[in-house]
């Protein structure tokens, strides 16, 4: 039995960009990783074990070391401050965490910020000295200032269409998010060249963009 790889792979956004990665580092992996409902793919020919993961869990998945490798957003990391090897800024899935609200916005004492990093959130804000109340959601933030649940949101952006159609605005570009590598450190000792050739690989692709 061959010693698969195995790696947590984002579903949703990063999910198709993330694979045409491998892809053109030269693994051969089926494009449509995300169109069964299967959660535990093997790919014999790239020696990989993608495991299907929500995009906040993925950092998780590698940190236990049920994942040896994983594919994950900077957001998830500073958000989970998860204690993993970042080996390598993948360069895909490029977006924002920002500070939006509606464009009359006033400032208040302890205004609600709503988000679903409310870590980031509370660090962004005490770091400033802004005393800020902040409600975790789970999705759809931008509804929080439009129906008076919260007076600014810190989410991600990345097109901006989701603000310009619900009429809010971007106040403060708080850091750029891109999608990393990541590693189990046990893995990274254990399984050291497999793991290396694959972000050699990887880095090879990214620098000839
Ligand atoms: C993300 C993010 C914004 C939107 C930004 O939400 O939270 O809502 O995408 O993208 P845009 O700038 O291209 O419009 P996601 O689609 O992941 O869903 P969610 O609202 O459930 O978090």
């Amino acid at each position: 039995m061959q010693n698969l790889l195995k790696v947590a792979m984002p579903k949703g956004r990063i999910n198709q960009p993330a694979v045409r990665l491998l892809q053109q580092a030269g693994f051969s992996i089926p494009d449509d990783l995300e169109e069964s409902r299967k959660l535990v793919i093997v790919a014999p020919e790239a020696g990989m074990e993608f495991i299907m993961a929500k995009p906040v869990d993925v950092a998780t998945y590698v940190e236990y070391g049920a994942a040896d490798i994983g594919i994950v957003g900077k957001d998830v990391l500073m958000e989970e401050n998860r204690d993993v090897y970042e080996l390598l800024d993948l360069n895909i899935a490029k977006c924002r965490m920002s500070v939006i609200g509606l464009p009359d916005w006033q400032p208040s004492t302890n205004p609600r910020v709503a988000t679903k990093y409310p870590n980031v959130a509370s660090q962004y804000f005490r770091e400033r000295g802004q005393q800020v109340e902040v409600i975790k959601l789970n999705g759809s933030i931008e509804l929080a200032p439009l129906i008076g649940l919260a007076d600014r949101i810190v989410d991600m952006v990345e097109t901006g269409r989701t603000l310009k159609e619900n009429g809010l605005v971007e106040m403060e570009t708080m850091f750029d998010v891109t999608s990393r590598l990541i590693a189990n450190r046990v893995s990274y000792r254990m399984k050291n060249e497999r793991i290396q050739d694959v972000c050699d690989r990887l880095q090879s692709v990214i620098a000839g963009q």
